[in-house]
């Protein structure tokens, strides 16, 4: 397949960046398609950590084309920083595009999450107000700033002049660009930001974000004609969550400390800290359903290490019945006790481990346990925050 889409199976942070950043080597260009800079997309090269909030993954890729869609929301203030960021850094970098349709996130929205987000815990970037104003058709969009002599705040004029002046940087009619790539025979990534149970319409509603991270939300947020695509959801090795709203298999006290720590699972965007828990089955075969995933990619295996015992959750138990697929009923996650699956846990050091056979036998037994309950094969595991540190497995 010439397409694929990289998707958060989870509630975000699961390692989306990195994987971006590690297979863009075979496409050609790399798609943003909902959400802004509420992402942290975080790429180690050399010991250099690069966290992208707005930028696609694959910025550091100076022969690539990295493009926004018109799903995504931007703070161009932001874009201006993240872009100036890696002027100064001196890294080589991959050519901008940005859809004229995205909408703008401006002062007052931010404003109006810091003030109404508390209840759900959002990241404060004005994500909700700006999606709100443009589904009630009143919001700015880029090329309205095509014709504004004076715009408040004046200094996102500014910044779109700017934008509009950089060599590397070009605005206009993304389907249009995706539609010349396609017949020109490019390979087209698409890179999700935050994951499935974030998902305004299949998540944990309204625990959520505003956007479409799942597999529809491509579509809609760039205008690609829809295609078959190889859809790849990426998992963390167990569960983190940011914010308010259900987790079943969180783990509070000592341990949910420790991964936290060893994970170093705190925001890349706000640095608040994030829950964490074990790998929950059900929400992985909910996300396969929902966004047709091909195949697996588990992250940050390696925090593992070191634990006597692993725990999956393999269903739910509600009332005298097993549930095997995550619940929408907010009341019914409340009620739900999770059923788990003990496994040995593994001592060795793995993050130098270069292919499959040379994990741990405890390890292996993981792995192939999560393949065997979703019926989906596992192609990349991480094992370490730096690019090389990735095994590739099936394939
Ligand atoms: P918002 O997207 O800022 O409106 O936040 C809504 C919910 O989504 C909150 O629970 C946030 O913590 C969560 N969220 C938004 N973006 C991300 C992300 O990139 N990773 C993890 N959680 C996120």
């Amino acid at each position: 397949m010439n397409h694929a889409a990289v998707i958060g199976c989870q509630w975000g942070d699961e390692g989306k960046g990195k994987v971006v950043d590690f297979l863009s080597d075979n496409f050609e260009a790399v798609v943003r398609y909902g959400g802004g800079d509420n992402a942290g997309h975080t790429v180690v090269v050399n010991d250099r950590k690069y966290v992208f909030h707005l930028l696609p993954s694959a910025m550091l890729h100076s022969d690539k084309l990295c493009l926004i869609g018109n799903g995504v929301v931007i703070n161009l203030k932001i874009l201006w920083k993240e872009l100036e960021t890696l002027e100064k850094a001196g890294v080589a970098r991959a050519k901008l595009f940005l859809s004229e349709k995205c909408h703008l996130i401006l002062p007052r929205h931010i404003k109006e999450d810091k003030k109404k987000g508390g209840k759900i815990g959002t990241t404060c970037r004005g994500i909700g107000p700006t999606y709100t104003d443009a589904v009630a058709r009143r919001g700015v969009r880029l090329l309205d700033l095509e014709n504004k002599k004076s715009f408040r705040p004046q200094k996102y004029l500014e910044y779109y002049r700017w934008l509009k002046k950089n060599p590397l940087v070009r605005i206009g009619n993304c389907s249009v660009l995706l539609d010349e790539l396609q017949i020109q025979k490019k390979r087209i990534l698409f890179e999700g930001a935050q994951g499935t149970l974030l998902d305004i319409s299949h998540g944990t509603y309204p625990f959520v974000t505003s956007s479409h991270p799942t597999v529809g939300g491509i579509y809609i947020g760039t205008g690609f004609r829809p295609r078959k695509l190889e859809v790849m959801g990426v998992v963390k090795a167990y569960t983190t969550r940011v914010g308010k709203g259900p987790f079943p298999t969180e783990i509070k006290g000592k341990l949910g400390t420790y991964l936290r720590e060893k994970g170093g699972e705190y925001g890349a965007t706000t640095g608040r800290p994030r829950r964490c828990g074990w790998l929950d089955l059900p929400i992985l075969r909910y996300a396969k359903l929902i966004n047709g995933l091909d195949s697996l990619t588990i992250t940050k295996l390696d925090i593992l290490t070191g634990l006597d015992q692993i725990k999956v959750c393999t269903g739910y138990r509600l009332d005298s019945k097993v549930q095997r697929i995550f619940p929408a009923n907010l009341a019914v996650l409340r009620r739900i006790k999770p059923i788990y699956q003990s496994f040995p846990g593994w001592q060795e050091d793995i993050s130098q481990v270069k292919n499959f056979e040379q994990l741990p036998k405890e390890a292996k037994k993981y792995l192939k346990a999560i393949e065997k309950e979703t019926q989906l094969k596992i192609k990349l595991i991480g094992v370490g925050p730096e690019r090389r540190q990735m095994i590739r497995w099936q394939s």
